[in-house]
């Protein structure tokens, strides 16, 4: 069938959108498929809706990362076209691209995810330096780390809480986690073999994610079998809690006891070649094209 291939968008992760859909739109054309690009951020408004026309495709792949495109925006608009489309709906993507809302399901399905405090002005400070430091500060509808800072002391909680709230109204601080941090891919109903990420940065940051050449990826991810098992239980439990299904990454990290705690969920994860989900995948003997294949068929619901 003719495939929309929605990439691009007018998030803050608009760059890293336009990788994943040209390399998802390279794979997808080398398996002979009929796939046409739309850019939201070039055709704005009701436009979007006449691009997308479900007389002219049968089917959407979405690629767009961040919000308008990962936060059930886009999946709203497809449902009300009657197009099908890849991964999460609207509810999932909703939760999922809010990492507050997140860790409030999680908190009330049982879920480890670390202590945090909502910072809605100034005053919500002082509640949050409470949780002790260091703090990690993070505007909760952003991706891949833009606006996150780590603050050692009540300054540093001010400056990083005022920079993380140009980006976004809801600004959350969270206990600073000084273990590992680790990445689970999930395909289908299938959670692919960890990844564990280290970089001699301070965290994960978007230097370290995109551009530094001193982070390392280590997949099969070294941690005993049974215990890698029930991370990735941990982790499509975690998926499903927040209403995600198809296809998608759940980030956690070891605090210092070593014990997991879910970060957040990403229901449309960076897919560039260098990207996680592909090289979890690779590691399950799954190519980029069969990936893109196998998120393909998350459409046929
Ligand atoms: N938000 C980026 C694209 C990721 O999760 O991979
Ligand atoms: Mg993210």
């Amino acid at each position: 069938g003719r495939i929309a291939l929605i990439l691009g968008g007018t998030s803050a992760e608009r760059a890293i959108s336009l990788k994943s859909g040209h390399a998802v739109l390279a794979a997808l054309e080398r398996l002979g498929l009929d796939v046409t690009p739309v850019d939201p951020a070039e055709v704005p408004g009701s436009a979007c809706f006449e691009a997308l026309d479900p007389a002219r495709f049968d089917r959407a792949f979405v690629i767009l990362h961040g919000r308008g495109g990962e936060d059930g925006q886009i999946q709203g608009a497809l449902e009300g076209l009657g197009l099908p489309y890849t991964g999460s709906g609207v509810l999932g993507s909703a939760i999922g691209m809010d990492k507050y809302r997140s860790k409030l399901v999680w908190r009330g399905a049982g879920l480890p995810t670390a202590e945090f405090a909502l910072i809605h002005g100034e005053t919500d400070l002082k509640r949050a330096a409470a949780l002790g430091f260091p703090l990690m500060v993070k505007p909760a509808h952003e991706g891949s780390s833009l606006g996150m800072a780590r603050a050692d002391g009540p300054d540093e909680l001010a400056s990083a809480w005022s920079a993380a709230s140009e980006l976004d109204a809801v600004v959350i601080a969270e206990r600073w986690l000084s273990g590992a941090e680790y990445t689970c891919a999930i395909l289908g109903e299938q959670a692919l073999p960890l990844i564990r990420l280290e970089t001699p940065r301070s965290f994960y940051d978007f230097e370290a994610k995109y551009q530094a050449d001193s982070t390392s990826y280590r997949c099969p991810c070294g941690l005993p079998q049974a215990l890698e098992a029930e991370y990735q239980r941990l982790c499509l439990q975690a998926f499903r809690s927040v209403g995600a299904s198809g296809w998608g990454r759940v980030d956690f990290m070891l605090d210092e006891a070593g014990a997991p705690k879910l970060l957040e969920v990403n229901t449309i994860p960076g897919m560039t070649d260098h990207s996680l989900v592909p090289m979890a995948a690779s590691a399950a003997g799954i190519d980029f094209e069969q990936l893109c294949l196998r998120i393909l068929e998350t459409s046929l619901r």
